[in-house]
C-alpha cells in the first residue's frame, strides 16, 4: 500500500526535462503542411526535420515564439505553443530517421574543401569541427544536424547570417562565419553539406 502510494505520486509528477514523443505527434498536424509527416519538407527552401537534435529543436521553437529567431512563415507557427508543446513536438521529430539526400556534381569539389578544411586565408573555421564528419551536430552542445539538409534552406540561412537577419546564433559563430564567404563558396559548402547524408547512413 505504501509502495503503490509512492510509485502514484512519482508518476503523478509532471515532466519536464524531456518531451513526449507521442504528445509531439499529436500536437504535429498543422506543421505537417510544410515540414511534411515524415519530417521531410514540402519545400527545398524549407528545413527537413526528421532526425534534428531534441535541444537544438527546442531551442529554435522557444527562439521564433520569443522573437529572438523571425520568419514570416515560423512566427506565427510558434506564437502560442507551451514550453511543454515545444519539447513534445522536439522529441517527435529527433526520433525520425534522418531524410535520405544527394549532392549535386557542380561545386562538390569547392563545398568538401570549405566544410572540412575551412578557408584560412579568409578566417573561416572548418564546418566539420563543430557539425562533424558526417554533419550530425552534437547534441549536448546544441550544434544541429546538417546531414541532408535541403541546399536551398541552407544557403538559405548562411545568407540570412551575411545579411544579419538572423542572429541567434551563440557568440555569433554563424554569423561571422557567414560574412566572409561569398554567394558560389555558399553554394558549395550547402550542396555539399546536402550530400552528407550518404556519409551519415
Ligand atoms: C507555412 C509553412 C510552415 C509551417 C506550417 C510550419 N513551419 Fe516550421 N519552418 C518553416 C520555414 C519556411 C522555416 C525556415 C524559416 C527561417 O528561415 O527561419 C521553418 C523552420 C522551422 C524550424 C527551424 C529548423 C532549423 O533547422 O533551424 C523548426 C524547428 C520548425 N520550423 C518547426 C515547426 C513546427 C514544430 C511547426 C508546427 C507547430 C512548424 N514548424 C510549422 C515553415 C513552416
Ligand atoms: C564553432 C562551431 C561552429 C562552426 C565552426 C560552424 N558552425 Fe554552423 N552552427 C554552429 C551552431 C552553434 C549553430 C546553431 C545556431 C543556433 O543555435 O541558432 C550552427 C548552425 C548552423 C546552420 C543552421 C542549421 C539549421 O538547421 O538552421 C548551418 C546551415 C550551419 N551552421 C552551417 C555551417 C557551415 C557551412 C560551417 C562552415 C563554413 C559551419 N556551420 C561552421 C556552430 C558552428
Amino acid at each position: 500500500m505504501a509502495v503503490a502510494a509512492i510509485v502514484i505520486a512519482l508518476v503523478a509528477q509532471p515532466t519536464h526535462a524531456a518531451g513526449d514523443a507521442a504528445a509531439g505527434q499529436a500536437k504535429s498536424a498543422v506543421c505537417a503542411a510544410c515540414h511534411g509527416a515524415d519530417g521531410k519538407a514540402l519545400q527545398p527552401t524549407y528545413p527537413n526535420l526528421a532526425g534534428q537534435h531534441a535541444s537544438y529543436i527546442a531551442k529554435q521553437l522557444t527562439e521564433y515564439r520569443d522573437g529572438d529567431r523571425v520568419n514570416a512563415l515560423m512566427s506565427g507557427q510558434a506564437a502560442n505553443l507551451s514550453d511543454e508543446d515545444i519539447l513534445d513536438l522536439a522529441a517527435y521529430y529527433s526520433e525520425m530517421p534522418i531524410i535520405a539526400n544527394t549532392a549535386a556534381e557542380e561545386n562538390l569539389a569547392m563545398g568538401e574543401a570549405i566544410y572540412r578544411g575551412g578557408i584560412t586565408a579568409q578566417g573561416i573555421a572548418a564546418c566539420i569541427a563543430c557539425h562533424g564528419p558526417a554533419g550530425l551536430g552534437n547534441p549536448g552542445a546544441v550544434y544541429p544536424v546538417l546531414s541532408g539538409q535541403n541546399a536551398g534552406y541552407t544557403a538559405d540561412q548562411l545568407i540570412q547570417w551575411r545579411a544579419g537577419e538572423r542572429s541567434n546564433d551563440p557568440n555569433n559563430v554563424m554569423g561571422s562565419l557567414s560574412q566572409r564567404l561569398t554567394d558560389t563558396e555558399i553554394q558549395a559548402v550547402s550542396n555539399y553539406i546536402q550530400g552528407l547524408y550518404s556519409a551519415s547512413n
